[in-house]
């Protein structure tokens, strides 16, 4: 199979330049600059991206690449910080610019024989640097310029080197795919063979050889990661793999039954239910500290499962739902982009646990694995759902977690949701939740004073979660939801709106 190196720079497009690459058709892995030569070139890969990234390539403590990947024989392309850095190494010369470029530009395309083939005299492109080549190295020329960057795409085709000061991965480059494409198709020669149908049955094909004959384990999470990963083993093994899904009575109205019915009848999964809904109320509900909550549960996970996997004796293998993301976020050698998740790891086996860990998804980005969710036949609903924490309803609660407040924050959430799908915005959310306080308002209803609590009504738009913004719904539909709350749900008298983006806010309240 092809294969191209990302090097990471630390742009925070690293990852969607991996990304644009496999949508081509070309598998992409990310490395860290750190990484020594003989690794790379033991990867054979058939071309390199060098990423963009925040520095300047004279800065003391620039990341830098070793120049040897210009020897390794295949194409090179860098990217911003990469174009920059590939001068700099091939002995060209780089300075700060007089005139600073962020945002669009227009692109003169000079010369179309190489990178820049198929596209127009102008073209838009998305540009953030500093930093300009200002001589070029030895066997380069330029290709394309913009008003204020002479060397906005140089070209040496004799040894295959190319650099773009613009972003060809972001959607505001009209026509950056191409630009990729051209770098992977006629300057590599590359031919795409990635493609997810036939990923399915070379991961399976590993599986059967790993596993031979024994028994998988996987735990379910209710999210699409884990239903993934057992799709592809049960296409592997059959029965052969038990699949675990517990309760822990911190799922949202109806979770537990609906996706229990979608993966045993409508999947076929072998799965195994466990009614662990009391655990967690005996053994946290009197915990406030929202970090304490999340040990909690994630320890009762944990010992649920194990206890399950002693009862279905005999799984050697575990079936674990790590996506690529995780892997870079988590790798002993980390690129400069890589962002490390704190809390979000609930459910996590401890190191002893003695399976040997099965993975298919290692390889995939998030949006590669909703694609295959939906070719092994999950339903549409399901793979387009907001994310929903680990620890569940229990986070939504600020303060103690008890059944009443349970029932309470479960009966809010349903009215929210089902009100944003009516309302037709739920695809334009990244999530929208109720959050119970541990606060109570004076109110009246009829004629009686009450005095009861508050639900938060949140909702919020995002691309990965890591920034957010507050939903400005319309008033109708905030009314609705006021209403329906105050009159449904027994023991609130009050509903307020969150109006705080992400930063400074969380997205959770805990
Ligand atoms: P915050 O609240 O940090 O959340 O802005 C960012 C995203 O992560 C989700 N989240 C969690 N997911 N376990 C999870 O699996 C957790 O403990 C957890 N805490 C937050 C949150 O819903 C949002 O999408």
């Amino acid at each position: 199979m092809n294969k191209i190196l990302v090097i990471d720079f630390g742009s925070q497009y690293t990852q969607l330049i991996a990304r644009k690459v496999r949508e081509l058709g070309v598998y992409s892995e990310i490395w860290p600059p750190t990484a020594p030569i003989e690794k790379i070139r033991e990867a054979r890969p058939q071309g390199v991206i060098l990423s963009g990234g925040p520095q300047s390539v004279y800065e003391e403590g620039a990341p830098a690449a070793s120049p040897e990947i210009f020897n390794l024989g295949v194409p090179v392309l860098g990217i911003c910080y990469g174009l920059q850095l590939m001068a700099h190494l091939l002995s060209g010369e780089v300075a700060p610019s007089t005139r600073r470029e962020y945002g669009f530009a227009s692109l003169r395309v000079l010369g179309r024989r190489g990178l820049l083939s198929g596209l127009k005299d102008m073209e838009q492109v998305w540009m953030s640097h500093g930093d300009t080549v200002e001589k070029l190295p030895p066997g380069f020329h330029v290709t394309g310029r913009t008003r204020n960057t002479r060397a906005a795409v140089i070209e040496d085709p004799k040894r295959d080197f190319y650099g773009v000061q613009f972003h060809p991965e972001v959607v505001h480059t009209k026509e950056g795919r191409k630009v990729l494409a051209n770098f992977l198709f006629r300057i590599a020669g590359l031919i795409p063979d990635w493609d997810m149908g036939s990923f399915v049955e070379r991961k399976a094909g590993e599986i059967r050889k790993t596993v031979g004959r024994g028994r998988v384990l996987c735990g379910l999470s209710g999210g699409v990661d884990s239903l993934v990963t057992a799709l592809i083993v049960q296409r592997a093994v059959g029965k052969r793999l038990t699949c675990v899904f517990v309760d822990n009575g911190l799922l949202r109205q109806g979770q537990y039954d609906g996706l229990m019915e979608m993966f045993r009848t409508k999947l076929d999964l072998n799965v195994v239910g466990v009614d662990a809904s009391e655990d967690f109320i005996t053994a946290g509900g009197g915990v406030s500290d929202p970090e304490k909550k999340r040990k909690i549960i994630g320890g009762l996970f944990i010992k649920t499962f194990q206890r399950e996997a002693k009862r279905h004796g005999g799984a050697k293998f575990l079936a674990q739902g790590t996506i690529y993301p995780d892997v870079i976020e988590s790798a002993p050698v980390q690129g400069p982009s890589a962002v490390i998740k704190s809390h979000h790891n609930v459910g996590g086996l401890p190191k002893s646990h003695g399976f040997t860990l099965v993975e298919p998804l290692r390889e995939l980005f998030k949006d590669e694995v909703r694609a295959l969710a939906a070719e092994l036949g999950a339903d549409r609903a399901f793979i387009a759902q907001h994310p929903f924490p680990g620890p569940g309803l229990a986070v939504r609660i600020v303060g103690p977690v008890d059944r009443e407040s349970l029932g309470i924050v479960r009966a809010a959430d349903d009215i929210v949701v089902r009100e944003i799908r009516a309302a037709g915005v739920y695809d334009r959310l990244w999530q929208a939740f109720a959050v119970l306080l541990p606060v109570r308002s004076v109110g009246v209803m009829g004629d009686q004073r009450t005095y009861q609590r508050v639900v938060v009504v949140r909702l919020v738009q995002s691309v990965d979660g890591m920034t957010a913004n507050w939903f400005p719904a319309p008033s109708g539909l905030l009314a609705r939801i006021s209403t329906r709350i105050v009159n449904e749900v027994a023991g609130v008298n009050r509903v307020v709106f969150d109006i705080t983006s992400k930063p400074p806010g969380t997205i959770e309240w805990e």
